[in-house]
């Protein structure tokens, strides 16, 4: 008998035996701060992205089945379906959803339904054609790939009306269906067309009282831009041969992303008035930046995120998803967040993109997940599709549906999490660290790259990039085994002992009295170069750098030295050399004490990181970049020693370490993602949650695996 067919008949048995009903859930709103897992009825979320809609129905059953013994107990479901549910104007066909849904609910398996508004159908297009949004060239997109539409356009908005109403009116009472996700990867592209031009001036006209107001915010006298009415204000397309105004164009990225965020609500506001007990959320995107999500999430219950670690760039081959989850974390308060696409196999579209990595690996990541906090993890997708686009973009299951050793390695997870569920439950991420990301930085360094080439990873040169330096201090800590949360301009700080502000390009006067606190009171701001440049217009303070920054780091920068080609070297006494790159601010300190120089050039012995006290605390200001993790690792220890935070055990390379805490109790997760055992060394013993073993001392991690262990604090 062929395996697959034994696993089939074996399944059928199991499956009969544990159907699970689900009682209709009370009409009520959704309970805040919002818990993944008491929503999915106690069990940790545990699931797959299926697309029932593109299989045959006698298909259904057997997935099903196969997803119950793997231990799947969750689905996405729909999120592209809006020409099977609305086969045409006026007429909806959610059969063939309730059939699905029935097949897996009897299974136990809940799902979250997507409102299908990233893919509208052909017709609606044909319809109105002006619904696809305009290039900067002033051309319209057409139908075909997904995610193309105009936010502004008024029959989009009224055809996401009747969708999204009817999916809701649909559901609402549905015991199997546990929320939304809305739409999917909100984010572009941006959109040049006259409804956006409109809403743009409309933008603009509630931002600045008057237009003179906004001549003067964004410098119009040059060049004689100067606007005699709103009508007059454009939208940063593509002009002859020169960039638009950079006032303009951040303007313009926060127009982008408040509208995006407009829509999102919109949606939320039918979903929630329909269905209040049905909770909503959005996958979103990691370091992605068109979006500010911490202004996107206000209407969400839960934030998800789309994680697919073969993305990430060497430097951050483990590091790089973590970096993912700690950022989706905080960027809603309540911390509650799952990952709504986990890698469940070798990405590609029309090629395949990479090397395959090893099966066990893809739990390991999994894993990576839970120990930054998700209470939820789903694989995408169930099955490599056959059609289409992504027909190189595997799923846990290939197109024969053969039980793999993907499938195997999920399924032994799916029997692992009900061990971990009540552990898990209720712990958090706790972190003393934050790294301040700043959307209006992010977004002025793409209108001005600053050296050739910034935001590209790699090359010859050293180009300037914003995450890079985001890692170089954020993998330094977790080396260390600290916990980092990422915070946002309005986060609040007084948590935390250390604040790392890498480039602080783009500041207001908030922010700077926020820090300025947030030292005074005791705790540690790091700032590096170009720091302070700009005020909220994007517009160059005419204060010495490091502008209104200046008085918090002791020191004045009178010139600076970007270099794409040749290396400096910092010289940190005692601590030793290492090398610099990209950027050199030449220090002058007023009150601050320097910690090192430049060791070459016509400004060696000038300073190139200094620390500077202020109230009960200290600034630090890193004037420049270094290729080397040591000069990292060494910061990260000064600066950790100095705010008395704790440094973890020494870890080997390429094994993470990462805990969550709740009353009492303490989870540290050792993740190797290498192909041999490694050891770490912990104080104290520890339950090893998995085996119920204790564990103490010499602690070895097997090849591609983990160990979660807990301990009472
Ligand atoms: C994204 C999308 C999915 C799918 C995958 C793979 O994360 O959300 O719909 O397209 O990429 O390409």
């Amino acid at each position: 008998m062929k395996p697959n067919l034994r696993l089939f008949l074996v399944l059928f048995a199991s499956a009969a035996l544990s159907r699970a009903t689900f009682g209709a859930g009370p009409h009520v709103p959704v309970a805040k701060p919002f818990d993944l897992i008491a929503w999915n009825g106690g069990r940790f979320v545990y699931g797959v992205d299926y697309y029932p809609e593109a299989w045959d129905e006698g298909q259904w059953e057997k997935d099903a089945a196969m997803m119950e013994q793997a231990g799947i107990n969750f689905v996405r479901l729909g999120e592209f379906a809006w020409a099977k549910m609305q086969p045409e104007e006026g007429r909806f066909d959610f059969a063939w959803l309730d059939r699905a849904l029935k097949v897996l609910n009897a299974h136990g398996i809940r799902a979250v339904l997507g409102t299908p508004t990233a893919a509208p159908p052909a017709w609606l297009y044909a319809r109105y054609p002006d619904i696809a949004a305009m290039d900067e060239h002033g051309v319209r997109y057409r139908f075909g790939s997904r995610r193309n539409y105009c936010l502004h356009n008024p029959d989009f908005l009224a055809a996401t009306r009747r969708i999204v109403g009817a999916i809701a009116e649909h559901y609402k009472d549905h015991p199997g269906v546990l929320g939304w996700q809305i739409d999917n990867e909100l984010g572009g592209p941006y959109c040049y067309d006259s409804y956006c031009q409109t809403a743009f001036q409309k933008w603009c006209r509630s931002k600045y009282p008057t237009l003179a107001a906004l001549n003067r915010a964004w410098g119009t006298i040059f060049w004689g831009h100067t606007y005699t009415a709103w009508s007059q204000v454009p939208l940063p397309w593509n002009t002859l041969y020169e960039a638009h105004s950079p006032s303009l164009a951040l303007d313009y990225n926060r127009f982008f992303s408040d509208s995006t965020a407009d829509y999102l609500k919109f949606q939320a506001g039918i979903l929630r008035r329909i269905a209040p007990s049905k909770a909503i959320t959005h996958n979103e995107m990691g370091l992605f930046d068109a979006i500010d999500y911490s202004v996107l999430n206000a209407s969400l219950d839960f934030v998800a995120w789309d994680n697919y670690p073969m993305f990430e760039p060497d430097y951050a081959s483990y590091y790089g998803p973590a970096l993912g989850h700690d950022l989706m974390r905080r960027s809603i308060e309540n911390q509650s967040f799952m990952v709504m696409e986990q890698q469940g196999g070798l990405p590609g579209w029309q090629i395949f993109w990479g090397r395959q990595a090893s099966p066990a690996l893809y739990r390991v990541w999994a894993y990576q997940a839970i120990a930054h906090g998700a209470d939820g993890v789903c694989f995408f997708r169930w099955r490599t599709s056959r059609f289409g686009t992504e027909q190189y973009w595997q799923g846990i299951l290939d197109q024969d549906s053969y039980p793999n050793a993907r499938y195997q390695v999920v399924a032994q997870m799916g029997k692992e999490l009900p061990k971990l569920t009540e552990l898990l439950d209720g712990s958090k991420v706790v972190s003393e660290v934050a790294l301040l990301v700043s959307p209006d930085s992010r977004w002025a360094f793409h209108i001005q790259p600053l050296i050739e080439g910034a935001g590209a990873s790699g090359g010859p040169k050293a180009n300037f990039d914003y995450n890079r330096q985001l890692h170089e201090y954020y993998d330094a800590r977790r080396r260390q085994g600290i916990n980092v949360d990422v915070v946002f301009p309005q986060s609040e700080f007084s948590s935390y002992k250390v604040i790392i502000a890498p480039s602080l390009f783009v500041v207001d006067a908030p922010l700077v009295s926020k820090l300025r606190q947030f030292v005074e009171q005791g705790g540690a701001l790091v700032l590096t170069y170009r720091s302070g440049v700009k005020d909220e217009h994007n517009v160059v303070t005419d204060h010495t750098l490091p502008g209104p920054l200046a008085s918090l780091a002791g020191v004045a920068i009178h010139e600076f030295d970007p270099q794409t080609n040749q290396e400096q070297e910092i010289d940190a006494g005692a601590a030793g050399r290492f090398p610099a790159r990209v950027w050199f601010d030449i220090l002058e300190p007023s009150t601050a004490e320097v910690l090192a120089t430049y060791a070459k050039g016509y400004y060696a012995g000038k300073a190139a990181v200094t620390r500077n006290r202020v109230g009960k605390g200290w600034v630090y200001y890193v004037g420049t970049e270094s290729s080397s993790d040591n000069f990292y690792d060494h910061g990260a220890e000064a600066v950790a020693k100095q705010a008395g935070i704790a440094i973890g055990p020494k870890l080997p390379a390429g094994v993470e370490m990462a805990t969550r805490q709740k009353e009492g109790e303490r989870i540290v997760f050792l993740l190797n993602y290498t192909e041999s055992a490694q050891t770490v060394t912990l104080e104290g013993s520890y339950r090893n949650a998995l085996t119920g073993e204790t564990e103490s001392g010499q602690i070895s991690i097997p090849p591609l695996d983990v160990k979660v262990l807990s301990t009472s604090k």
